[in-house]
């Protein structure tokens, strides 16, 4: 049996869409997946929401909705980015389930059984009205060093300094404000720092090929560190409330978030195997057959922020649990995405919105292209630069790539009939193609994509120079040079159909319309292909448009502010007359987001008079919204008709929960609230403009 890949990439907490970090990890790991693919590998690439944790509770809790409900929301607006970027995950799972209950539990029970859990009381700051142990983040304070006020329970933001949270003055609950008090818990601890558990670290981190160089120097300065810096054990517990999963014979303790997320891996990948979707990629053994097998290779794409836990927790864990368990054999690690070298902030509203740049039209397989050039195997950032991508982008995909065919295909279409014939032969472009898919193969194979990206475009380089040095649109002219004419164009077409088997990990959907439209294939290009010139094409269709500076400061756009004009509440619809609203400009008007949606669900809310708590599907996802429109609306008769809402609109916390944008209703001294709805035709998530 041949090498198997089990490739994963770090779980997303599912408390929000994916950024623009997060594709790009699931980018850098699909061309992986396909690149192994294209060499004949058998690859199962699974991916999973990381559910569990308390912000995912206390978000939950504050839109008035279950964790399990939130998860479900975050979930159903995952494939529109996956499809979107052409990220082909074989399955999608969460570490909410069934499967991640047993695969946590049956680990735990053997590493207990390793003597490698004990149990401690520590002292903790508690919320006594939340009735919950606070983490360092829900606890503020005064700084003891500095005296900046508010700052969190671990570190000061204003003058650096790292304390317990203990040590701030005047320390309350982020929660509740309440002031916390100090309170015994038992938690367990996985024994890290066990001699057993050093010892097969380093030889882990020693073996070729499990981490980057880089990596493994971070993680033995980890197992090396003395006196303060010395490697403790994993307090791996935390106490009720919690969402999470409950620890065996323990009640009211759940596992840490930070434990059962990697485990997710494997019960994602196990569901994939009990899903019958394994058996549909040819594999015919069990979940555990393949996870104990000597050939299976599991593969973990992360970030540089979680490097701690992939390359000492998780090693440990699989280890000491023992078969099928095995540690991983490869954990690749990446840097961050920077824009414009800045690095990603949410509440400063930088980087890129990677549903923004799909509902612009951007092509994905740009980015795809301007990741793949930029990424190499190490460990470092990458800065998205919107001057550098349309260059890049435009120069070489347009520019050297698609040209070449659009050029060449047109005299083979009108003055061979699509015929392809080669008067000089195919020798000598098969024995460069050869030589350089080893080349470009071993660089996809280090993750060295920007390298693997040069190797192609200098080949691109030299086609475009042979053909335009032989000039065809002059040997068109003269019939005698028909030959030559042929020729010109028969080696420029085997040429781009080399240079799309090796892009095709890049841009599948291109390669896929290349390999359909022009070539006539109906199959998948495989590596094999670049050994195959072609002999005949259709009519070449357009294949890729250039980048447009429009786009890119469309993107790059802060988002826009909350409408100055738009009413503060659903729940007070005012009337006032054209002539009491100022007049707005047509690029006010356009800062607020109107879309189409449709009412998901519409409940009344306990205790409330006028209000019905809507559900609101965007397409892509879903929002809570309280209108105030209970008097006029039956919720039954509401669900499932289509509407209007603001989508931008801040959200705005209620005594009832988080209301996440408005509804557009008219009403007047004729009476009302009329909900506003769209002619038949239109779907949720559709802008009005
Ligand atoms: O840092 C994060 O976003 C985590 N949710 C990653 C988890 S990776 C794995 F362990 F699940
Ligand atoms: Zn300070």
């Amino acid at each position: 049996m041949s090498e198997t890949y089990f490739v994963t990439t770090a779980l997303p907490y599912a408390n929000g869409p994916f950024h623009i970090g997060h594709i790009m990890e699931y980018i850098q790991a699909d061309i992986w997946v396909r690149f192994e693919r294209m060499q004949g590998r058998r690859v199962h690439f699974v991916g999973a929401d990381d559910a569990h944790g308390a912000p995912i509770m206390l978000k939950a809790e504050a839109e008035g909705i279950t964790p399990q409900e939130l998860v479900a929301r975050i979930a159903a607006g995952r494939p529109r980015y996956l499809e979107g970027f052409h990220i082909a995950f074989d399955h999608w799972h969460s570490t909410h389930s069934g499967e991640n209950f047993e695969l946590s539990q049956d680990i735990y029970r053997r590493l207990k059984a390793a003597e490698l859990i004990y149990a401690k009381p520590i002292e903790q700051f508690f919320d006594p009205l939340k009735g919950m142990f606070l983490a360092d983040r829900y606890i503020k304070g005064e700084c003891p060093k500095c005296h900046a006020k508010d700052q969190y329970g671990d570190a000061c933001e204003v003058c650096g300094s790292v304390y317990a949270p203990t040590e701030l003055i005047e320390p309350y609950s982020a929660l509740t404000g309440a002031k916390p008090v100090l309170k015994h818990s038992e938690h367990f601890f996985f024994r890290l720092s066990d001699p057993r558990c050093v010892a097969f670290l380093r030889q882990w981190l020693e073996s070729a090929g499990h981490v980057q160089p880089q990596v493994a120097n971070k993680a033995r300065e980890w197992l090396d560190g003395q006196g303060e810096q010395a490697l403790g054990d994993w307090d791996i517990s935390r106490d009720a409330p919690y969402f999470g999963i409950p620890i065996p014979d323990a009640p009211g303790k759940y596992f840490y978030v930070w434990l059962d997320a990697p485990i997710g891996y494997l019960a994602a990948l196990k569901s994939y195997f009990e899903s019958g979707k394994a058996r549909q990629h040819g594999e015919t053994r069990s979940f555990e057959e393949f996870l104990a097998a000597p050939e299976t290779r599991q593969v973990h794409f992360i970030g540089k922020d979680i490097i701690y836990f992939h390359t000492l927790f998780w090693p440990a864990m699989l280890h000491f649990a023992g078969a099928p368990y095995r540690a991983p054999d490869n954990v690749h690690v990446h840097g961050f995405i920077t824009v414009s070298g800045e690095k990603m902030s949410k509440s400063r509203g930088t980087g890129i919105s990677p549903l923004r740049y799909l509902e612009l039209g951007m092509n994905p397989e740009w980015l795809r292209y301007y990741i793949a050039a930029k990424l190499n195997g190490n460990v470092e950032d990458l800065d998205f630069n919107p001057d550098d991508f349309l260059a890049r982008v435009n120069s070489d995909l347009i520019g050297k790539y698609v040209n070449i065919a659009s050029r060449a295909a047109s005299f083979i279409s009108r003055h061979f009939d699509g015929v392809i014939a080669y008067p000089s032969g195919t020798e000598a472009l098969s024995a460069r193609a050869g030589a350089l898919l080893e080349q470009v193969r071993a660089s996809y194979a280090a993750r060295e994509y920007g390298r693997a990206m040069r190797e192609i475009m200098a080949f691109a380089d030299a086609l475009n120079q042979q053909f335009d040095a032989r000039q065809p649109w002059v040997l068109a002219k003269n019939p005698a040079e028909r030959e030559a004419l042929q020729d010109s164009c028969a080696q420029a077409l085997y040429g781009f159909k080399i240079l799309t088997c090796l892009l095709a990990p890049v841009l599948p959907a291109v390669a896929e319309r290349v390999a359909r439209e022009l070539f006539g294939l109906d199959r998948a290009l495989t590596f094999a292909d670049v050994l195959e010139p072609p002999r005949h094409i259709r009519p070449y269709q357009h294949l890729m448009t250039r980048v447009d500076a429009k786009q890119l400061d469309a993107l790059l756009e802060p988002p826009a502010p909350p409408a100055a004009t738009a009413p503060t509440g659903p729940s007070a619809p005012a009337a006032p007359t054209a002539a009491t609203v100022a007049t707005i400009s047509l690029d006010t008007f356009k800062q607020v987001d109107l879309r189409v949606a449709r009412i998901a669900a519409a409940e009344t809310v306990a205790g409330a008079e006028k209000l019905l708590r809507l559900t609101l599907d965007l397409g892509s996802e879903q929002r809570t919204v309280f209108a105030g429109i209970k008097a006029a609306y039956d919720p039954a008769t509401l669900v499932g008709r289509l509407t209007v809402m603001v989508a931008n609109l801040a959200p705005r916390k209620m005594k009832f929960g988080l209301s996440e944008g408005m509804v557009l209703a008219a009403s007047g001294p004729q009476g009302g609230p009329f909900l506003l709805a769209p002619d038949a035709g239109a779907v949720p998530g559709m802008r009005i403009s």
